[in-house]
């Protein structure tokens, strides 16, 4: 249930298969007997110097893909010297990671109703020294999954016979879990009031999500959070110049993995109108369908600044903890390497439109 929690996307999954095969219709264009030696991946984003433009994204329940998951997918992140983010519904805390870890993650924050909550949630980034707030804004209302529905998912999992059944097929995920510090939602347990047991945690949850969410609460979130702030889940120009506008210092294209809207485009194919319209005004960060380095040259070639990824890292994740986060990383950065190498770039930097060769998603002005 775990697995086909992360993979699958909502509804019929268009958005999300879209996603992945909008990259192959890109080529690259090759070059030769170009001096390829000394290459260069790091790159300086929203003013911190990463070993390569990547980061990991923030993902719901890590830590029932692996005992403590987000705790070892920071740790992977941090060796591998990359941002990692934590996400609101993660089952290890903010202060969990943040003792766990020397250097700062970024922190994703879900608008929720609760406005205590929320301010107190910010100033727990703050006090864990979190060098980046990504507010979400994708997930006013939820996007229905098929696959969760089937398997009835929750934190903890219910026990029913399905959950029993799937639980005896996979002992070593049993053992795993038994060296957790925790099963449910690490961030919200024991934070909010009226909720002290499983069941009211569930409801409370289900009913925390805030449609009502507008820019004027962007402004608000500003006034307590005083760092760098990212908004995510931007696909259309005119919403990301009205980011430029509330003061964020950067942007994710994102269609949160097609897990939302299903239907909406590949967010490879609005990445190079939403670059023209934000005009460099602020750094352009992308996620969804990136599967290897060279999805990643291809993203970086169409303008984005810095690549974000989820799945990968969630599958190394789930099959070999903290080794395997830092495995998706390497295979990803090697494939990177290479690929830029084999298009005569030596510097991620100067990476641009001249490295393709085909290029289906042209503005024409
Ligand atoms: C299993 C799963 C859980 C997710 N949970 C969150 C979340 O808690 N907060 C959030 O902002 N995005 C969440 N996302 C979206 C990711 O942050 C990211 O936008 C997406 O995974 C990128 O697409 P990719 O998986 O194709 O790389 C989730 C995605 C997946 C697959």
């Amino acid at each position: 249930m775990f697995f086909e929690y992360a993979d699958t996307g909502s509804w019929t999954s268009s958005t999300y298969k879209r996603n992945e095969n909008d990259f192959k219709s890109i080529s690259f264009r090759q070059r030769v007997a170009k001096n390829m030696s000394n290459r260069n991946l790091r790159k300086i984003i929203i003013g911190e110097d990463i070993n390569i433009p990547l980061v990991l994204s923030p993902i719901g329940i890590c830590g029932l893909q692996y005992a403590n998951g987000e705790i070892l997918a920071a740790k992977a992140a941090e060796k591998k010297g990359i941002p990692f983010t934590l996400s609101t519904m993660s089952i290890c805390s903010i202060e969990d990671v943040a003792e766990n870890t020397s250097k700062p993650f970024w922190f994703q924050l879900y608008m929720m109703k609760d406005r205590t909550f929320m301010d107190n949630l910010i100033k727990r980034a703050q006090s864990a020294k979190c060098s980046a707030l990504v507010v979400t804004l994708d997930l006013q209302v939820m996007g229905q999954r098929h696959n969760d529905i089937r398997n009835n998912l929750e934190a903890p999992p219910k026990i029913n016979l399905n959950t029993v059944m799937q639980f005896v097929s996979k002992p070593s995920w049993c053992l795993n879990m038994m060296t957790a510090k925790k099963l449910n939602f690490g961030n919200i347990m024991g934070h909010v009031t009226n909720v002290t047991n499983l069941s009211s945690l569930a409801s409370w949850t289900a009913d925390q999500f805030d449609p009502t969410l507008t820019w004027e609460d962007i402004a608000w979130i500003k006034d307590r959070w005083k760092g760098k702030l990212i908004l995510k889940g931007i696909m259309d120009s005119e919403d990301a110049m009205l980011a430029v506008k509330a003061g964020a210092d950067a942007i994710i294209i994102s269609n949160h993995g097609g897990r939302q809207l299903d239907g909406a485009p590949s967010t490879i194919s609005v990445l190079p109108e939403i670059v023209d319209a934000v005009n460099s005004k602020i750094e352009v960060h992308f996620d969804g369908g990136i599967r290897s380095g060279q999805d990643v040259l291809k993203a970086l070639a169409l303008g984005a600044d810095c690549i974000h990824i989820g799945r990968p890292y969630v599958y190394g994740l789930g099959a070999k903890g903290q080794e395997g986060v830092e495995i998706a990383i390497e295979i990803i950065k090697k494939e990177l390497d290479l690929t830029m190498a084999m298009c005569g770039e030596t510097n991620i930097s100067n990476v641009g439109l001249h490295n393709l060769h085909h290029n289906p998603f042209k503005i024409i002005n």
